[in-house]
């Protein structure tokens, strides 16, 4: 009897043994996903998943793709954390793509610099503070000046000064807190000019966007200062890399008339009739001029003179 237990043992640990050997053996095997990527290509949900997966495992298989240039001015505030999560993980699903993230302020924040290592994009971090004399007073609306101007001609600088007139790509204004769908930075990867496409809950109006007859842009669907050259949101064009490396001094106007930021830049690269209208015939809204509420945190500054806010060591 007691032989036969220690058999029994015996084989036990033999056998669970070679199943750990075995799990050993499978952990530091290199990532292959092509089979994975394979199999994904079903469903179009499915499609994402295997542009991120591709994304992780095999970042050389994009080289072909032109890069979409995606410049983002940012400034610190109470929910600029959450914004720029929000942003990064849908730019997540996009391939061939480079975030330029470009903060208002006089040197580079810890903050973000910490959220861009962790988000997985490529990127590059790039600050310059807004005079003062341009910038909004507390309790001036946010519509008195253009914002993100310098940041903006910040990220121009850089793209001019890094890129070669041969580098294919395209260049995209994406505010923090708008609301994009991952088709619109399809729709904008082959730009030859400047593709534009409707914007919706902008200019009062459910959607603002350029007019198509035959394939060609002939006007504008918009209800305020319709005599602007190129009467449309920054969110809805994009202009293609080598045109902006042509023309090495075009970029927006810091002074530029309320609503005119847009034609600033335009009006020295394209006419109308040679924009290209995008989103079926510019008849579909693949993204949105969200507003994000400026959270209240009345209580906070209630428990700061208390000596209790909350911990400052817990990011928010
Ligand atoms: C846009 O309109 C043109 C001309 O009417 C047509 O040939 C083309 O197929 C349309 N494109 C899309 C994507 O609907």
């Amino acid at each position: 009897m007691r032989l036969k237990l220690r058999n029994i043992f015996l084989v036990y640990f033999v056998v669970s043994s070679v199943c750990l050997l075995y799990a050993l053996l499978q952990i530091g095997q290199p990532c292959d996903c092509t089979h994975q990527l394979r199999a994904d290509s079903s469903s179009h949900e499915r499609h994402q998943h295997s542009v991120v997966l591709r994304r992780r495992c095999n970042p050389h298989g994009e080289d072909r793709l032109p890069v979409i240039y995606v410049v983002t001015p940012t400034h610190a505030r109470p929910h600029q954390r959450a914004e720029l999560t929000r942003l990064s993980q849908t730019l997540l699903l996009v391939p061939s793509l480079h975030w330029i993230l470009v903060e208002d302020s006089t040197t580079r924040s810890q903050l973000v610099a910490d959220l861009l290592v962790q988000s997985g994009l490529h990127y590059t971090h790039l600050n310059v503070q807004t005079p003062p004399v341009m910038k909004l007073k507390e309790g001036d609306p946010n519509w008195l000046k253009p914002r993100g101007v310098e940041q903006r001609n910040e990220a121009l600088r850089w793209l001019r000064e890094n890129k070669l007139s041969g580098d294919t790509g395209v260049v995209y204004f994406a505010d923090d807190d708008n609301t994009y769908s991952v088709h619109v930075f399809e729709e904008m990867r082959y730009t030859k000019k400047v593709s534009v496409w409707p914007v919706g809950l902008v200019g009062g109006l459910r959607f603002e966007g350029p007019l198509v007859e035959k394939g060609q842009v002939v006007g504008f669907h918009t209800a305020w200062k319709t005599h602007r050259p190129f009467p449309f949101d920054m969110a809805g064009f994009a202009v293609s890399l080598s045109l902006l490396l042509s023309h090495p001094q075009v970029q927006f106007d810091p002074n530029a008339e309320r609503g005119f930021l847009e034609s600033s830049l335009l009006e020295h690269l394209v006419s109308v009739g040679e924009l290209e209208p995008r989103a079926s015939n510019c008849t579909k809204i693949l993204v949105w001029h969200t507003r994000t509420e400026k959270p209240k945190l009345k209580q906070e500054e209630m428990l700061e003179k208390q000596g209790r806010g909350s911990d400052l060591n817990v990011l928010v």
